[in-house]
């Protein structure tokens, strides 16, 4: 699937509830926002302000309680007809790619190993040798044969990087990526995704606590209580 008009992603009063036994969470909150195509855009507010929840929605993991999400004038949730669970794993797989805070990267297999983990479930055509690439490209070539556990926090986050990266992904969802890494090594990681912006034309949303990593994204979004702001 690709995108071909300007907007990426139309999502209106997207809305989710999580139950906690008799509890009613009002995670996110009638959110509605646009993301065009190439943006770079962050999510910035307190902890618990519902930035995951609206973040796993626009890549597709989660289901909003109420509200309606477009990708590229495709129905994904809404009145329109929704995407089926086939469709929604084809999206998934080959339009978006995800970081997560905490990498999880697989133990057992090697970083070069790890990076190609996607292309087990999904090779998109043409992507032969992206994983050296993708390594090489960010300074991982010497640690292509090591394990997670014997690289630096810095160095998993660039695997995680490049295996967000394997499959060419429009959109790149990055939820806190440099959550566990010092501001020197969170700044190395904020000129990657600058660079892939800029250079590679990949739409990027971000949710970052860290003001500098803020700053490089085009569009500031603020959530707080489940709602989003921008001026
Ligand atoms: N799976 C869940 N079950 C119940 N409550 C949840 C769940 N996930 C998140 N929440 C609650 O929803 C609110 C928003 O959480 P989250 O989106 O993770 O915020 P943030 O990423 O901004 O810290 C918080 O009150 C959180 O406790
Ligand atoms: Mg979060």
């Amino acid at each position: 699937m690709t995108i071909e008009n300007g907007i990426s992603l139309d999502a209106r009063e997207l809305t989710r509830v999580y139950r906690r036994g008799n509890e009613e969470i009002r995670a996110l909150d009638g959110v509605s926002l646009q993301i065009g195509r190439g943006e770079f855009v962050s999510f910035m507010g307190p902890s618990g302000s519902g930035k995951t929840t609206l973040v796993n929605l626009l890549g597709c993991l989660d289901n909003p309680s109420s509200g309606e999400l477009e990708l590229a004038g495709k129905t994904i949730f809404g009145s329109g007809r929704p995407l089926g669970e086939r469709e929604l794993t084809r999206i998934r797989r080959g339009v978006f790619g995800y970081i997560f805070q905490n990498f999880y990267l697989i133990p057992t297999l090697t970083v070069r190993e790890n990076v190609a983990v996607p292309l087990a479930f999904y090779h998109k055509p043409g992507v032969e040798g992206e994983v050296e690439r993708l390594l090489g490209m960010l300074g991982m070539e010497h640690r292509m044969n090591h394990l997670p556990g014997e690289i630096s926090g810095g160095e998993m986050q660039r695997v995680a990087i490049a295996r967000a990266l394997v499959n060419r992904p429009e959109i790149l969802l990055a939820d806190e990526p440099t959550g566990n890494l010092d501001s020197k090594r969170s700044g190395e990681i904020g000129e990657i995704l600058q660079h892939l912006n800029k250079n590679a034309g990949l739409t990027i949303i971000m949710v970052t606590h860290n003001p500098g990593l803020g700053r490089l994204a085009g569009r500031a979004i603020e959530m707080m209580d489940g709602k989003a702001y921008e001026n």
